[in-house]
């Protein structure tokens, strides 16, 4: 399984990238607003940090536009994800940019429907949204699952980007479903380490070590 980082946060990429965490980044529009960074110039920094695709979004609306953007953006590094929205000016743009040779990611996706165009027209990366459908009272990890079996039904290749991710538990039933990727916080990948019995088995450990008295260096 691959992680992706979702973040625009230089440091907390090169962070988990120095220990081997990191295949890719995502950014959004509200990502790029966090981080108070120009757009161009941020990417260029994470395209040149992370070896794996990172993931620009357009902004544009109607497909000419989109492509333009895409075009634009993915001048930037040879690295570069185009990410468009799942309407049919994005599925015009996924296309049209994948038949370039393009990477292409397209988001915000929340039905099997959507996942099915997507692949169709010949998205690197499909990205169903799970936080965002539990938010509404829905279960985002069913529509991993449902995407999961019709493309294998079909073998289509598109890879299975689990995005949306808010907890560690999507981050297990991702693996568990055969998400191709996952797409986290820096937080949520961080707190993927912790485990109440780890620190108090280290805790016993230390305490006991301290009572021999001993050193190792
Ligand atoms: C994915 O590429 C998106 O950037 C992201 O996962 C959205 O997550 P959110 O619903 O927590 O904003």
């Amino acid at each position: 399984m691959k992680f992706f980082v979702d973040t625009a946060e230089i440091d907390a990429i090169a962070e988990l990238n120095d220990l081997g965490m990191v295949d890719g980044v995502t950014t959004n529009p509200s990502l790029i607003l966090k981080s108070g960074r120009d757009i161009l110039e941020v990417t260029k920094e994470i395209c040149d940090l992370v070896d794996g695709p990172v993931s620009a979004e357009v902004v544009a609306t109607e497909a000419e536009d989109m492509i333009a953007e895409g075009r634009k953006l993915a001048k930037i590094a040879p690295n570069i994800a185009v990410k468009v929205p799942l309407t049919w000016a994005g599925l015009k743009t996924c296309k049209t940019l994948s038949d370039e040779g393009q990477m292409v990611n397209v988001t915000l996706c929340f039905s099997t429907n959507q996942a099915i165009l997507a692949a169709k027209a010949g998205a690197t990366f499909i990205s169903p949204f799970i936080g965002r459908l539990d938010d509404i009272n829905l279960d985002g990890m069913d529509l991993i699952a449902d995407i999961r079996q019709v493309y294998d039904n079909y073998g289509f290749e598109t890879e299975i980007l689990a995005a949306s991710i808010r907890t560690v538990n999507h981050v297990t039933d991702s693996a568990r479903i055969g998400a191709d990727v996952i797409t986290a916080p820096p937080a949520v990948i961080k707190k993927l380490a912790d485990h109440p019995l780890t620190d108090k088995g280290l805790e016993t450990f230390l305490a006991d070590w301290a009572k021999t008295g001993q050193k190792i260096l």
